[in-house]
């Protein structure tokens, strides 16, 4: 069995409906007074010791809740998990053992006290050995720089500083598996590149097995060979980081603010523009233009010159392209192939036949 094993895995919330109007009471008498909404559908993969593998997919894919169905925090509504030979979610104590957690939307250190005393606290709670946590606590300030804010208490720590509190606080214990959901996000570009070199430096040094959540393409091609792709609940692709770069991804954006109504009275060079500069993709709203293109094959320098030339350019931004469309071209990839065997297949039962 493999060190982390899920199979057909779901997760259903009940959302409340709202009723309105006269005789409210009397009508949720006889309505359900709710909807059931799969958060999780379905999903089977499994994970080797020693992996770092990346959860890539849009907000509200289903990716904080698979991660706390394999910490033990949700229950599934069906499906199973095994971690470590252990069921999350019954085998809690033992499970915490092995694992370490960081949400990077929440914090799980004190507020208010300095952030040594955060990490001191939870050596007493999870019984952590004293020279475990002296050894490890050296290790965070030479890989994190604990030292330069371990006196400082957590609410006046920058975000940044904060998701490396808690991934200490995460790795005291010495779990075997990390779980990482969003470990870098609102964390300004400098700080990125720390946390994800250090997030690959405990896993090759350590052999810690890392799982980590993101709709940062970034986070994924820095650290991660293979990634699991989820929309809806459902696996989109699990593979190489590489093929999907390949065949997906390795675009660039570059958005491009200018004064107000400017970018859409240039939506007619479109065309020309796209021609002259080799982007993929122009899109026009009234303050900002975003161009869409291959780093390969346009420098973004030449594209920034050619466009400043041309608009009265306020501000730029180059960024990754987004999750929401690498999804969409998984769709649309998807679809392509099954319209090259719909010919065979839509034809009527009796005419259906295999083509070599
Ligand atoms: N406790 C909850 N109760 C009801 N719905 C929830 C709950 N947690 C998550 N959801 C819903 O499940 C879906 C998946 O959420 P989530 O796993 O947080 O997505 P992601 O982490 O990929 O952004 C969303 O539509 C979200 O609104
Ligand atoms: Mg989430």
């Amino acid at each position: 069995m493999a060190l982390i094993e899920v199979r057909n895995l779901v997760k259903e919330f009940r959302r409340p409906v709202p009723v309105e109007g006269p005789l409210k009471s009397l009508r949720r008498l006889f309505r359900p007074g709710f909807t059931i909404h799969r958060a999780v559908d379905n999903l089977s993969f499994s994970i080797e010791k020693g992996e770092l593998v990346g959860f890539l997919g849009p907000n509200g894919a289903g990716k904080s809740t698979t991660i706390k169905m394999m910490t033990g925090i949700l229950m599934p509504t069906s499906g199973e998990i095994f971690v470590g030979g252990l069921h999350p979610a019954r085998d809690r104590r033992r499970h915490a053992r092995q694992i370490g957690v960081l949400f990077g939307q929440k914090t799980q250190l004190w507020w208010d006290i300095p952030t040594i005393e955060s990490l001191r606290a939870l050596r007493a709670i999870y019984g952590v050995p004293d020279t475990v946590w002296r050894k490890n606590v050296e290790l965070f300030r030479d890989l994190l720089a604990l030292h330069e804010f371990e006196q400082v208490p957590v609410r006046q720590l920058s975000l940044g500083q904060r998701m490396r509190a808690d991934l200490a606080a995460a790795l005291l214990h010495d779990p075997d598996i990390l779980f990482l959901d969003e470990p870098t996000i609102g964390v300004d570009v400098l700080a990125k590149e720390r946390l994800r070199t250090f997030i690959q430096t405990i896993n090759r040094e350590r052999r810690v097995t890392v799982i980590l959540t993101t709709h940062d393409m970034g986070d994924i091609e820095k650290l991660c060979s293979r990634v699991l792709i989820i929309d809806h609940g459902s696996l989109l692709y699990d593979g190489d980081t590489e093929t999907l770069k390949q065949r997906f991804g390795g675009r660039r954006t570059l958005a491009v603010y200018v004064d107000g109504g400017t970018a859409l009275r240039t939506g007619a060079f479109d065309a020309d523009w796209r021609g002259a500069f080799a982007v993929d993709r122009i899109e026009a709203e009234p303050n900002r233009l975003i161009f869409r293109f291959d780093p390969h094959q346009t420098a973004v320098g030449d594209l920034i010159a050619a466009v400043a030339e041309r608009l009265p350019v306020r501000d730029l931004l180059v960024e990754d392209v987004p999750i929401e469309d690498i999804v969409r071209a998984i769709y649309l990839h998807s679809e392509r192939l099954e319209a090259r065997t719909a010919p065979e297949t839509v034809s009527d039962g009796a005419s259906r036949r295999e083509t070599g």
